[in-house]
């Protein structure tokens, strides 16, 4: 399998902390792009119309996106059930915090996209802070409702992890953990694990 993806993305990242978890990523060759919303890449496109990271194409040729359903397909090849518990609240609370990492990676993205990528005449404020502000509240939330968030890996804390491993990366001026202790402390241990570890974000 090949994994468009960038070292950077958090939602690439996620992908392979769940490979990583489930014993795949020997099986998958990573092809990194340079790429930004408006500048796209050709080899990306040939597999996505959409031109988005992550992309997998498996071994017959057919592409994968986005990171959701990327993540269901490595699962299933494991076995199924690994990452996604099967039945009852488990699920739809691990279903749901992946719903919550994602928005949150999300919204960190569109305003670094903000920040970063677009000419400083042209920069929108509003949009950085109500981008920010939608970060914030999920913070907000995951600290009154930590005990959602599971010890081990499945898809909702490998998304959360991977959200809050982006604003490390990427917003670590924000200091996060400032008001989000009990939060803070489950996201050392999580990190630790080997697939946090292996997967740690760097600039291409
Ligand atoms: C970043 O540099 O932050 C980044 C790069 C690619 C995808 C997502 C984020």
């Amino acid at each position: 399998m090949r994994l468009h993806s960038n070292p950077a993305s958090p939602f690439g990242r996620k992908v392979m902390v769940a490979a990583h978890e489930l014993g795949l990523a020997d099986r998958i060759t990573v092809d990194d792009h340079l790429l930004s919303p408006v500048e796209p890449s050709e080899a990306v496109i040939a597999d996505n119309p959409l031109g988005k990271l992550p992309t997998m194409v498996l071994d017959n040729g057919h592409a994968l996106y986005d990171s959701r359903v990327i993540c269901e397909y490595l699962d299933h090849l494991a076995g199924g059930g690994r990452l996604y518990p099967q039945a009852g609240d488990a699920r739809w609370r691990a279903l749901t915090l992946q719903a919550l990492g994602d928005g949150m990676m999300e919204a960190a993205l569109l305003a670094r996209y903000e920040t970063f990528l677009r000419p400083e005449e042209l920069r929108w404020q509003a949009w950085i802070e109500h981008q920010k502000l939608k970060v914030q509240r999920g913070l907000d939330w995951l600290e009154q409702n930590v005990d959602q968030l599971a010890e081990e890996a499945d898809i909702g804390s490998i998304t959360i992890a991977c959200a809050l491993g982006y604003l490390d990366f990427r917003f670590g001026a924000d200091k996060w953990r400032e008001g989000h202790a009990r939060l803070a402390d489950w996201f050392a241990r999580f990190e630790s694990r080997p697939s946090m570890q292996a997967t740690l974000p760097r600039q291409l």
